[in-house]
Parts: structure tokens; sequence; C-alpha cells
């Protein structure tokens, strides 16, 4: 059997880390495509080194863009590559531009599409990430649901149970794997924190940070934070940029400890010992929930709305008066009991893998007979603070 994945954005490295592991372990061939999306080397190689992901197989060389271009770039790039290695399934991973352009070059070629990290939705049409992931869903053969509400979101759009897997969430197999070399990398000391409370905080999406007003009124508000307790923010490229158009004596005089973006066991490490996370990060919302370090969300939705009713995640509208309220509720509310998360056991590829290889099913019970006019969320909608 021959496997290729698509890669191309920071967040899918981690999805594909365990994947990757669980088919070489089975003899499966395993091709990676990176489709170059995420080109820093703080983006991306860094991510394949420290998660022992064996280098691309061939790399795209898509890069930045609109999301026309560079989804188009991508499917333009893919299409021969795809002919020629004719594999038994394209892999595609989370939702973002380079996963649904994969996932439509793959369908179009009658190949057999798995999407990792399928059914989750905001219920936000604004964000291009909720697009994606209505439209990847919609084009997979296999669909590997990472929570059980994600079942309920697929079956109200008529998706049929039997394309649906619930084999967990791929990225805290990959903390599992992490946690030890990151608590032993112990980033706190070498950012001179150890000992005291600190804040982590990353902020990338367009809606916190494209709009100059949002955003200074966020790094506002951060810095006010910063008065009181250390606040580490590693910048996003996209915030770097939009922070220098607000002009470099902003940032420096804020009081945040602005960084170059993170390796994955700084981050996790950091992460881990962290009092608060204040973040818009769809990741982040899971792995502080898995840690129970406390976690807020800047935005008006989450996709993972188990992060609120069964982990540590709390939303917050992108105001600096609700964000810094929240922060000072939130800190000191860490917890030493971590949530349960069903399935969030380290072992979410290894059922990917079987389902692949020997047709294993992962049933979500119940999921097959509820029709859509009577689908109901598994979760309750979370609803942010700062909402009249
Ligand atoms: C993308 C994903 C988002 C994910 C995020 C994680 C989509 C629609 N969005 O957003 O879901 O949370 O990745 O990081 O796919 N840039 C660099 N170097 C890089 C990559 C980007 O400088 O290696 C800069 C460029 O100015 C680029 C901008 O960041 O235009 C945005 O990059 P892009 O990949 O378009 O979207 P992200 O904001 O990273």
């Amino acid at each position: 059997m021959r496997v290729l994945s698509v890669v191309g954005a920071r967040p899918n490295f981690m999805k594909l880390a365990p994947v990757d592991r669980a088919l070489v372990k089975r003899g499966v061939e395993h091709v990676i495509i990176h489709t170059g999306q995420h080109y820093d080397p703080g983006m991306s190689d860094a991510f394949f080194e420290e998660l022992w992901i064996p280098a691309a197989d061939h790399h795209l060389g898509v890069g930045s863009g609109s999301h026309a271009q560079q989804t188009a770039a991508v499917m333009q790039r893919l299409e021969p590559f795809l002919l020629d290695v004719r594999p038994d399934l394209v892999l595609v991973y989370g939702d973002v531009n380079s996963t649904v352009a994969a996932a439509l070059v793959g369908a179009k070629l009658q190949v057999r599409v798995g999407h990792v990290e399928a059914g989750l939705r905001s219920g936000d049409w604004t964000m291009p990430e909720e697009i994606n992931r209505v439209v990847t869903d919609r084009l997979s053969d296999l669909l590997f649901l990472p929570s059980r509400d994600a079942a309920e979101n697929l079956g109200a759009e008529g998706v049929p149970a039997d394309r649906m897997h619930f084999v967990g969430n791929v990225m805290i197999d990959t903390l599992c794997w992490a946690l030890p070399q990151a608590l032993a990398f112990d980033a706190a000391a070498r950012h001179r924190l150890a000992g005291g409370p600190y804040v982590i905080v990353t902020l990338h999406r367009p809606s916190n940070v494209d709009d100059p007003a949002v955003l200074r009124e966020l790094l506002d508000a951060l810095g006010r934070l910063a008065a009181k307790v250390p606040v580490l923010f590693p910048v996003h490229p996209r915030t770097r940029n939009r922070i220098g158009e607000l002009g470099a004596r902003r940032a420096a005089g804020s009081g945040l400890e602005l960084l170059e973006p993170l390796g994955y066991l700084e981050m996790l490490s950091l992460v881990a010992g962290a009092a608060l996370v204040v973040t818009d990060s769809g990741g982040l919302q899971e792995e502080t929930s898995f840690l129970g370090v406390p976690c807020i969300t800047v935005r008006p939705n989450t996709e993972r709305p188990i992060t609120c009713t069964h982990g540590t995640n709390r939303l917050v509208l992108p105001r600096g008066d609700s964000v810094l309220a929240a922060a000072e509720r939130a800190l000191g509310r860490r917890s030493p009991a971590r949530p349960v998360i069903e399935r969030w056991d380290g072992k979410a590829a290894e059922r990917i893998v079987a389902v692949v290889c020997d047709d294993a099913r992962f049933d979500v019970d119940g999921a097959a007979a509820s029709p859509p006019q009577v689908a109901r969320r598994a979760a309750a909608i979370p609803v942010p603070l700062g909402a009249s």
C-alpha cells in the first residue's frame, strides 16, 4: 500500500508526525509532500527535525499569496505528482489552504482522500479555515474525527456515518510523545521565569491582527497584563508584519516580551509550565486542555467546543478590557487535575492506521441514527466573554 500525505503549514506538521510513525511501523510506503505554504525555517524545518518527521519527498514551493493564489498553486503543482505516484490514499490534515487544495486534487483524480481532524465546525463562515473544513470533509472518503461532537456536525450536513471514524486527537499523540523531552528542556528556566507564574501569548488570526485598531487594543491589554506578570509572546510572521506596520516603538514599549516563533519542544515546555495561555490558535486550545493549563481564546467562537465544555478553555471577544478581565480571573485558576477527554490518549494515529490497513471501524454511537433535521451538537455552544 502507498499512502501520500500532503502538508504545508505549521499546525499540519504535529498531526503528520504520529501518522507517519504509525504507517512506517506497519510497513506502509509513506510519501510526504510539503506544499511550502510555510517556508520560514522556524515555521517548518524545526518541526520536521524535532518531531522526527523524515524530510519531505517533494516540495511544491508554493509560498505566500492570496487564498486563491495559494490554493491554485498547490493544485497545479500537486496534480502531476499525484498522477505520477498514484497512491492508494491521500491524507490531508487540519484546515489550512494546503488541506483543501490537496483534497480537491485527490478527489478529482478519483484517488481516495482521508481527512485527519475532520468534522470540526465553528459555524463562522468568515473564517477561511471553516470554508476549508467543510469543503475538505465533503471531498473525503475517510473522515478521522478528533472528538464526538464532530460526528454530530457531519451528520447535520448529511455525511454518511460509514465514512466517519472517531479515532481521537493526533495533536495529543504528538504531545504525549514529546512531553518528557519538553519537560527536560525546562524552557522556563532558560527564559529566567522559573518559580513564578507567567503567561504565554500567541495571536495570528486575521480577525485579531489585520485590523490595526483591534491589534493595538489587544497589545495594550497584554501590555497592562505584563505590568503584573511576565508575558511571553512568540510572534507569528503575519503578526510580526502587522506589528511592524503599527510602528516598532509601540511593540517595544508595550512591556511584552516579543520572541521569534518557537520550536515545538520549547513551546510545549513553556505552555506546560504556564499559569495562563492567551491565544487564537486551534492547537493551543487542545494542548492547554490536555495539560490542565487555563486558556483564554480571543475569538467569538471555536470549532473545538469540547475544550470549553470539558477542558480549560474560555472564549473572549477581542476587546482590551474583556481580555484583561478574563486573564486576571483565569490567573491562579490552574488546578492540579488534568481534564480527561475521550480518545485524547496518544493512540489516535494507531487507530487511523488500523482503518487504513485493516478496514477497522471506530464508530460514534448514534451518529448514523441522527438525521439532519434533528441533529444536535454534543457540546453546548460556548458564549464568549464580552458578548452582550
Ligand atoms: C495559516 C492557516 C491557519 C493556521 C496558521 C498557522 C490558512 C487559511 N491559514 O495561516 O489556519 O492557523 O497557518 O500558522 O491556511 N509567512 C512568513 N513565513 C512563513 C509563512 C507565512 O513570513 O513561513 C507570512 C507571510 O507574510 C504570509 C503570512 O505570513 O503572507 C500568512 O501566511 P499564510 O500561510 O497565508 O497564513 P497564516 O496566517 O500562516
